[in-house]
């Protein structure tokens, strides 16, 4: 089974990702184990100080090296064995899903949250494994960042989700964005539900769904569709399935 620490000095916010839904309940069913470690509980300091002033100057406060440390040592002693660490920062690799799927493979991970104007970089030297950011924009500490991570890693966690199914279809598992999806009513608001998905024909059904992902990543995300390499079956499907016009909705230029 996976577990997941995250440190930080800020406990409280890691703990409302470990009673939350799906990540709640696997928890519970001890599918996966989440717990967050309290740095300051790594401090020498008698008030438990564990930030200090940049040397050269600056902004801010730096978190010290040393707690961060022990608190990566301490994981590895109560666990038995060496986490892999991870450092949340927005001068980390971007995360994907394929670093999600990465992680997912780990036995113990270890989220450190960076907060004020960041670490000492020697402990980054030192002790961890990868710089990871959820994205290219700041956020006031690594905590949700952190959570992040740990859904994204977590539900996908041998018996988190009930069915392979739930992610191998989903937005990103194959470099894709999912097909588009319809419930009942067939027809709402004068929209009808595409023909082909009444149909009940599994083959014709797939492949629609399998152009509906290509074109939406080719127009959405042009990044990514220069990645996907085409098979042969799907140039047949994109001739077999013509691009519609989107059909006009409310409030958008007719
Ligand atoms: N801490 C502050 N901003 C961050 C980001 N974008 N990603 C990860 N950790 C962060």
């Amino acid at each position: 089974m996976m577990r997941i620490e995250i440190a930080t000095l800020f406990p409280d916010m890691c703990d409302r990702v470990i009673g939350e839904s799906i990540i709640g309940r696997a928890r519970r069913a001890g599918k996966l184990e989440i717990e967050s470690i309290n740095i300051r509980d790594y401090s020498d300091d008698r008030f438990h100080r564990i930030d200090d002033t940049p040397y050269g100057g600056g902004m801010g406060m730096l978190i010290e090296a040393e707690p961060l440390a022990r608190c990566c040592e301490d994981a590895a002693r109560r666990n038995g064995k060496r986490p892999h660490v991870v450092y949340l920062s927005p001068k980390g690799a971007v995360f994907t899903q394929q670093k999600a799927v990465e992680l997912a493979q780990k036995e113990l991970l270890l989220l450190v949250c960076g907060h004020y104007e960041g670490v000492d970089e020697r402990f980054i030297e030192a002790c961890v494994d990868e710089e990871i950011s959820i994205g290219d924009y700041v956020l006031t500490g690594g905590e949700l960042a952190a959570r992040v991570v740990a859904v994204a890693v977590g539900r996908l966690c041998d018996g988190v989700l009930s069915d392979a199914v739930c992610y191998t279809e989903e937005s990103h598992y194959d470099g894709l964005l999912e097909y588009p999806q319809y419930t009942r009513p067939a027809e709402w608001r004068g929209r009808r539900v595409p023909e082909v998905l009444l149909s009940g024909h599994h083959a014709n059904i797939a492949g629609w769904r399998r152009v509906q992902s290509l074109r939406i990543t080719a127009h959405r995300r042009p990044d990514l569709y220069e990645r996907v390499t085409l098979t042969e079956q799907d140039h047949k499907l994109l001739a077999r399935f013509p691009e519609e016009p989107e059909p006009a909705g409310e409030g958008e230029p007719q």
